[in-house]
C-alpha cells in the first residue's frame, strides 16, 4: 500500500477507536478563531497526541485537537491547531488531517486563516471570501505515489472554491450584516513573512492576501472530492503596505479583535451551507 495512505489508514483507526461522532463538515480554524468550539455544542474531543504518528502542531497560541459536536445544529469536526508546512512537516504531513476529516465523513472543507491584505483596499480586521488561491513555492501534496482511494492522479483545480458555497456565504454574510471582501488567497512557505519586493510581485500576479497556509489542504481537499470553501481575516497589511514591521503579536491581536464577527459569520455560514 501507500506509504502515506498506510499512515493516513492508522490514523482513521486510531478515530475510529475513540471516537463515534460522524461530522457532516470539516473546519480548519485559522489564528484567532481557536476559541470557535466554545460556541459549538461540543460531544466529543480527540487529542493530536493519541493519533499515532499525527503531525503536532508547535505555533504558539495553537492548541492540538479535534473537536466534534454541532455548530447551529450541525455535525462537524473542527481542527483546533492546525499544521503549517514551516514547522518542517512533508507537505504530505502538512494535509494528512484534512484527508483524515475526509475519511471522518466530512463532505465539505470550510477554511479559515490570517492573511496579510496585498490589496488596497483591504484594511486591518476586514474578511476576505476566498475565491481562489495561488502557491508559491510550497511543493503539491499530490506529489508521489498518487493515492487511488482518494482521488484521481491529475485533478482540476478550476474551481477549487466551489462557487455554490461562495454564494451562500455572500448571503449569510449580508444577512449577518459581516462586510465582506473577496480576493486571491496566496500561500508561501513561510515562517518568514514577506518583503515589500515580495508583495508587489504578489499583487502584480493577481493575489489579494498573503498567508502560510490553506492552498495546499484545499488541493487535497479538491483532489479527496470534498466541496471547499474559505475565509481569510485580513489580520494586518502585508509588508511594505503597511509602514510598521509586521509582527506575529500584531496578527493575533487584530485576529482575536475581529474574532466575535469572524464567529458569527462562520456560525451563520455553516448553518446556511447544511441548509438547517
Ligand atoms: N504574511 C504571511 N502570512 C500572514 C500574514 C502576512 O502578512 N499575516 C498573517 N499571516
Amino acid at each position: 500500500m501507500n506509504e502515506v495512505y498506510e499512515k493516513l489508514q492508522k490514523c482513521y483507526a486510531d478515530y475510529e477507536k475513540k471516537i463515534s461522532f460522524k461530522p457532516e463538515l470539516a473546519l480548519i480554524l485559522g489564528s484567532g478563531l481557536g476559541d470557535f468550539c466554545d460556541t459549538m455544542d461540543v460531544k466529543e474531543t480527540l487529542d493530536y497526541r493519541e493519533i499515532t504518528g499525527f503531525p503536532i502542531s508547535t505555533v504558539v497560541g495553537h492548541k492540538g485537537q479535534f473537536v466534534f459536536g454541532y455548530s447551529g445544529g450541525v455535525p462537524i469536526v473542527a481542527m483546533q491547531g492546525r499544521v503549517h508546512y514551516y514547522e518542517g512537516y512533508s507537505v504530505q504531513d502538512a494535509v494528512l488531517p484534512t484527508r483524515l476529516m475526509k475519511l471522518m465523513g466530512a463532505k465539505t472543507l470550510f477554511l479559515t486563516n490570517a492573511a496579510g491584505g496585498i490589496n488596497p483596499a483591504f484594511k486591518a480586521g476586514d474578511f476576505m471570501l476566498i475565491t481562489d488561491h495561488i502557491s508559491s513555492f510550497v511543493p503539491s501534496p499530490l506529489i508521489g505515489a498518487n493515492i487511488e482511494e482518494l482521488g484521481t492522479r491529475f485533478p482540476d483545480m478550476s474551481e477549487v472554491y466551489s462557487r455554490r458555497l461562495r454564494g451562500i456565504i455572500e448571503n449569510a454574510a449580508a444577512a449577518e450584516g459581516v462586510p465582506l471582501q473577496r480576493g486571491v488567497y496566496v500561500q508561501t512557505t513561510g515562517p518568514n513573512y514577506e518583503t515589500p519586493a515580495e508583495i508587489r510581485m504578489y499583487g502584480r500576479l493577481g493575489a489579494d492576501a498573503v498567508g502560510m497556509s490553506t492552498a495546499i489542504e484545499a488541493m487535497a481537499a479538491r483532489h479527496a472530492g470534498m466541496e471547499i470553501c474559505g475565509i481569510s481575516c485580513i489580520s494586518n497589511l502585508a509588508a511594505g503596505i503597511s509602514a510598521n514591521p509586521l509582527t506575529h503579536k500584531e496578527v493575533q491581536e487584530t485576529a482575536d479583535r475581529v474574532a466575535p464577527l469572524f464567529k458569527k459569520l462562520v456560525t451563520r455560514s455553516i448553518t446556511d451551507i447544511a441548509g438547517k
